[in-house]
């Protein structure tokens, strides 16, 4: 069975499954040097089935173009989460493993040379360590070597539009300069290494 196919007839979270309206797998080409990563769909992916199409995706996209970087040609996107937690809650640790080979599965098809962890969920799984434990802010900006890629860890989009126009919001557009010049090969010192997905 196609991967797709697969993850659309997921009915592993009971919750999730009874609430969702879509399946959210991703968006963007495969293989693509770029991977953005953030947590789950929201209100609005839920319904049109596409990762980061509300308010959050709109910046998200913004601070991309600034980069150089356009939707659906630079970058894929994928979620920890394929499905919307009720009222937009956190993920669960169970719902996050039921999903984590799927992901894994996806990001193996994508092949990216840089993965952009938004947001403490994607860090907590590009660093391995479990979400409690991830300081968001203080990793904001730091680049992780993994087996096959590098990590830029940065702020959640939704993070960064409720801080518009301050050093967030100019720190994250930075992110992206970083990802590009790291798909260039110019890697930087790196704040964790051999890090295994
Ligand atoms: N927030 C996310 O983390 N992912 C989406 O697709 C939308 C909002």
């Amino acid at each position: 069975m196609k991967l797709t196919t697969h993850i659309k007839r997921c009915k592993k979270c009971k919750e999730l499954v009874e609430n969702r309206t879509q399946v959210v797998i991703g968006e963007g080409p495969i293989p693509c040097s770029i991977l953005f990563l953030g947590e789950a769909p929201g209100k609005r992916e839920d319904v049109k089935g596409i990762p980061f199409c509300g308010v959050s995706g709109d910046m998200l996209e913004a601070a991309a173009f600034k980069a150089g970087l356009k939707r659906k040609q630079h970058y894929h996107i994928l979620n920890i989460l394929k499905c919307r937690p009720p009222e937009n809650r956190d993920p669960t640790k169970c719902e996050i493993e039921n999903c984590r080979p799927f992901l894994l599965k996806q990001i193996d098809a994508v092949k990216p040379k840089v993965i952009m962890a938004f947001g403490r969920y994607a860090q907590s799984f590009v660093l391995g360590v479990p979400p409690s434990d991830i300081r968001v802010l203080r990793n904001a900006g730091k680049v992780v070597q993994l087996t096959n890629a590098h990590a830029v860890l940065s702020y959640h989009p939704a993070y960064v539009l409720r801080n518009r126009g301050n050093d967030i919001a100019k720190a994250f557009d930075k992110h992206f300069l970083l990802a590009r010049k790291i798909v260039k090969g110019k890697v930087p010192k790196c704040d964790a290494k051999n890090v295994e997905l």
